[in-house]
């Protein structure tokens, strides 16, 4: 497989490559190297040139919620923990009926498709057979999901709440059965949060993740009212990441904690230490009001950072969006924070292909060994009329473009389709 075009990567979070004419060369689903001339030994093989239009990494989004794709843009009058109540419980519970979640979950991966997020990890609900229908239909795609069914027993409606055993059983069950059927969708585990995870359910969730080598995604202070409610129902561990870490969620290296706003210096040495992935989510926690994430100093003190959706938290699922509102959100910041730099836009592009894509292992940016995933973007007819160098072109693409400027997209070295197009 070789494309051609104006190729840009951010190989560190400090820089972003522009290799104008390039050639991207793959072999199955890896890349093999970007050149500006192409070695003899691919002379004569195809190219698929497209000109000049971008050719970018995919985007990875490592933190949204498959069920509430319906609700994106309702409800962002009320603060968290009530909104969750009011919009989100009742739609989650909707996917008791299976044929429902199977047109709903047809839907979100031809968005995400659509959209160039070609790698995810999504909260289903806490239903079984909803998580393994979007198993098998993300197994389908050709996508990259991690997918985790939710565990919730506790300070629930009675319309999602688990009896204890049977969620761990269920969810035993899913790790087992991906395993065992499927190659490119992984099992994740998805404890919602502390106040709906009861301390026998997060233990058994640890033990689980023990046995089986899991990793983990859960959400952790989000919202202050949402922090005060962790300390009372633990008032015996000190603090809200402590909690994870005491039913051994925070497995090392392998661990997605959503938003992490209002954290001590107390925690973030131990978030470091763990290597757990924060996922920054800008369009939600100025939807929910729920806070800052100081995303420039956690970057500074070495944390492991990205930029993620949450929808329905986030008002859309593409990154493009999320990309330029953690840029906004930043020089607002520091209206407050003089101190804190704002964020380069590379910076922020880092944080949504190379960043999260090693999550997965070796995706997000054009380096030997990495997946061949990529995304082509073309200007608008209107744009096209201006010359404009590649890196103008990226930032017209993420601050204005959609995904009708996506004239391509290739996942694992295969140009991949709509996934369901009759939809
Ligand atoms: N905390 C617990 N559940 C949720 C959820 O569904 N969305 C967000 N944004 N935060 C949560
Ligand atoms: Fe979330």
């Amino acid at each position: 497989m070789i494309l051609k075009g104006n190729v840009v990567h951010t190989p560190a979070p400090d820089q972003a490559e522009v290799r104008e004419g390039a050639y991207l060369v793959g072999d199955g689903e890896t890349i093999v190297g970007l050149y500006d001339v192409l070695p003899p030994q691919y002379r004569g093989q195809p190219v698929t040139d497209y000109g000049s239009a971008l050719i970018l990494p995919a985007f990875t989004d490592l933190h949204l919620h498959a069920p509430q794709i319906l609700n994106r843009g309702i409800g962002y009058d009320l603060e968290l923990l009530p909104w969750l109540e009011r919009y989100t419980f009742p739609t989650e519970a909707l996917f008791a009926d299976l044929s429902f979640a199977e047109t709903v979950w047809k839907h979100l991966l031809n968005h995400l498709w659509e959209v160039g997020t070609l790698r995810f990890s999504a909260f289903v609900t806490v239903h079984k057979e909803a998580a393994w229908k979007l198993m098998e239909l993300s197994e389908a795609s050709g996508l990259r999901g991690l997918i985790g069914k939710v565990n919730m027993d506790r300070n629930s409606p009675d319309s999602l709440r688990e009896d204890t055993a049977a969620s761990l059983a269920d969810t035993e069950e899913l790790i087992c059965r991906a395993r065992a059927e499927l190659n490119h969708t992984g099992f994740i585990l998805t404890p919602r949060f502390v106040p709906s995870t009861s301390p026998a359910l997060m233990e058994g969730l640890g033990r689980l993740g023990e046995q089986y080598d899991l990793p983990v995604q859960s959400h952790l202070s989000e919202n202050l009212s949402e922090v005060d409610w962790v300390a009372r129902l633990h008032p015996d561990i000190p603090t809200y990441t402590e909690v994870y870490d005491r039913f051994g969620l925070l497995r090392q290296g392998k661990t997605i904690m959503a938003h992490a706003i209002h954290l001590s210096p107390g925690e973030k040495a131990l978030l470091k230490e763990r290597k757990v992935t924060l996922a920054h989510c800008p369009l939600s926690n100025a939807n929910l009001s729920s806070g800052i994430m100081p995303l420039a100093d956690n970057l500074a003190l070495g944390l492991d950072c990205c930029i993620a959706s949450d929808v329905a938290g986030g008002n859309t699922a593409a990154m493009t969006s999320s990309i330029t509102s953690a840029v906004q959100t930043s020089k607002l910041r520091r209206l407050n924070s003089p101190e804190a730099p704002p964020l380069p836009l590379a910076t922020a592009f880092y944080l949504a292909t190379h960043g999260p894509g090693r999550f997965f292992g070796r995706a997000g940016a054009f380096l030997p060994g990495y997946s061949f995933d990529a995304l082509v973007v073309e200007p608008d007819p209107l744009d096209a009329l201006v010359e404009r160098a590649p890196l103008e072109r990226l930032e017209q693409f993420l601050y204005h473009g959609d995904s009708r400027n996506i004239a391509a997209r290739y996942c694992a070295g295969a140009l991949t389709p709509r996934p369901f197009p009759s939809l």
